[in-house]
This record gives structure tokens, sequence and C-alpha cells, in this order.
């Protein structure tokens, strides 16, 4: 366990998979606390167990990031259980692309109430108290399907530019909580599971062969965090070193 870093409470959306998982994992091991919300808590369950045997601090709570009272309850019990949040990382994401043309209406919602929607409440969950905190700092997983927009990925990308526009608005007015936006290339994890497209999910096989571990971008995020209360890490974009896109 390192001990030259101030340890902080840092809530992570997602955390039951892929970059959530690898970044609670990474914070965790670097000496702070962290609570992890989902949707499958067994899942999240392992994971705090691991942690907290491991050394570290761990708690979890069931979270859908689509309903803002459920957000608010998760960030009320993070409250409860250690007296303030010093991070919060906006991560939980789904990606079901697919030419517009296939009309799959569904998922363009669901996108946009998980990808954007759910970014907006945890922003809205936590402002309160980093504001009368004079403290804070909001991290939210854009892509660099936020930086450019690929055929079958109009909908996620729209979602992932909106996460950028957002991101830097609350970077503009706010002077004492900290922005970063982390915009990652391909990266292994369950992103591509979402897609029910059979001609994109093959597409996305190819693309995903050079994808980067997730602990590539948990690092990204320490490095954000540990950074001194008046540096703000804007932005960090990851790709693999193989990846033309
Ligand atoms: N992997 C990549 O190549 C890549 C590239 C750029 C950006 N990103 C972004 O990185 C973030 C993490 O994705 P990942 O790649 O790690 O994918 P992942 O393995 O599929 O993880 C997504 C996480 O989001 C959670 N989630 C989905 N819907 C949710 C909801 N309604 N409420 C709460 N949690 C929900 C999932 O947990 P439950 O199902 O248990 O709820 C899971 O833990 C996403 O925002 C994604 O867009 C990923």
């Amino acid at each position: 366990m390192k001990t030259n870093i101030e340890p902080k409470v840092i809530l992570i959306t997602g955390a039951s998979s892929g970059i959530g998982e690898a970044t609670a994992r990474h914070l965790a091991a670097n000496g702070h606390t962290v609570v992890l919300g989902a949707r499958r808590t067994d899942r999240l369950g392992k994971l705090a167990a691991e942690i907290n045997t491991a050394g570290g601090t761990a708690e979890y709570r069931a979270l859908d990031v689509t309903n803002l009272a459920d957000v608010q309850a998760f960030v009320e019990f993070a409250l409860k259980k250690f007296s303030k949040i010093d991070v919060i990382i906006n991560n939980a994401g789904v990606m079901p692309l697919s030419p517009l043309a296939e009309l799959k209406i569904d998922e363009w919602d669901r996108m946009i109430d998980v990808n954007v929607r759910g970014v907006l409440h945890g922003i809205a969950a936590v402002l309160p108290h980093m504001t009368q905190r004079k403290a804070g700092h909001v991290i939210n997983l854009s892509s660099i399907g936020g930086h450019q927009v690929y055929p079958t990925a109009a909908v996620y990308c729209g979602t992932k530019f909106a996460v950028r526009a957002i991101s830097e608005g609350l970077r503009q007015e706010t002077k004492d909580i900290r922005v970063t936006i982390i915009s990652p290339g391909v990266v292994e994890s369950e992103l591509a599971d979402t897609i029910s497209d059979p001609v994109t999910r093959d597409v996305m096989k190819q693309f995903r062969q050079i994808a980067l571990k997730p602990d590539a971008i948990a690092r990204a995020m320490a490095y954000a965090i540990e950074q001194p209360a008046d540096v703000d890490v804007n932005e960090i974009i990851v790709r693999p070193t193989a990846g033309a896109q």
C-alpha cells in the first residue's frame, strides 16, 4: 500500500466490469477508499471483498444511473459511511452500435439514458456537497468517440460528445471543483457485448484486437486524481499505440 498519496473517498459508477472494475482495484491499491455502484451487485460484492481482504477499503451499493433517486441514494450511502466525497467517476456506459437505418430506437434511448442522463445524475447528486465543501473532483468517461464520428456509432458518439460538452460547462462554471474528461481508445471490456447488430458486432471484434487493458485507463484516472487541488487535468486521451483511430 502506497503512503505518500493523500487518501480520497472515490465513487465509481459502472464498477462491476471493465474500466470501472480495474479503476476500483488500482485506486484502492493506491490507498483510496472506493464506493462501487452498478446493477450487478454479485460482482460488486466479490470485488469489494477482494479489495478489503487485500487491506483496502471498499463499499458497494446497487445502482442504476438512469434513475436520479437511485444515484442520490448512492451518494447518501457514501456520505453516511465516510462523511465526504472527494471524487465521483461517472463511468457507467453502454454502446449498442448499429447503423441509424436499422432504427434501433430503444437502443438509442438506452445510450442517452445511461451515457448522458447517467452522467448528469452523477453530477447533480454530488454538486451540492462539493459546492458546500468548496472542493471535489468530477471525472466523466467520454471516448475517442467524443472526438470523432464513425458509421454505426452516430448515437454513441453523440452521447460522448455530450459528455465532453457537459464536462467543459461544469469546469467553466465552478472554481473549486476539478473536472476531468477521460477519453479512451479501444479497451478490453464488456462494452461491445451490448451490440445487437451482428454485422457491427463482427466489425467491432476486428477493431478490438489491439485493445488496451483497462488498467491503462485506471492509471490515467489516478494521475488526474493525485494532482494537487489547484491542478485540474482537463482531459486525457489514451489510445493503444498501434491504434490509428
Ligand atoms: N472499452 C472501450 O473501448 C471504451 C472506449 C471509450 C470509452 N469507454 C467508456 O468507458 C466506460 C466504461 O465502459 P467499459 O468499457 O468498462 O464497459 P463495460 O465493461 O461494459 O462496463 C460498463 C459498466 O457500466 C455499468 N452500467 C451499464 N448500465 C448501467 C446502469 N444503468 N446503471 C449503472 N451502471 C450501469 C455496467 O454494470 P452493470 O451492468 O452491472 O450495471 C458496467 O459495470 C463507458 O462509459 C464507455 O463508454 C470505453
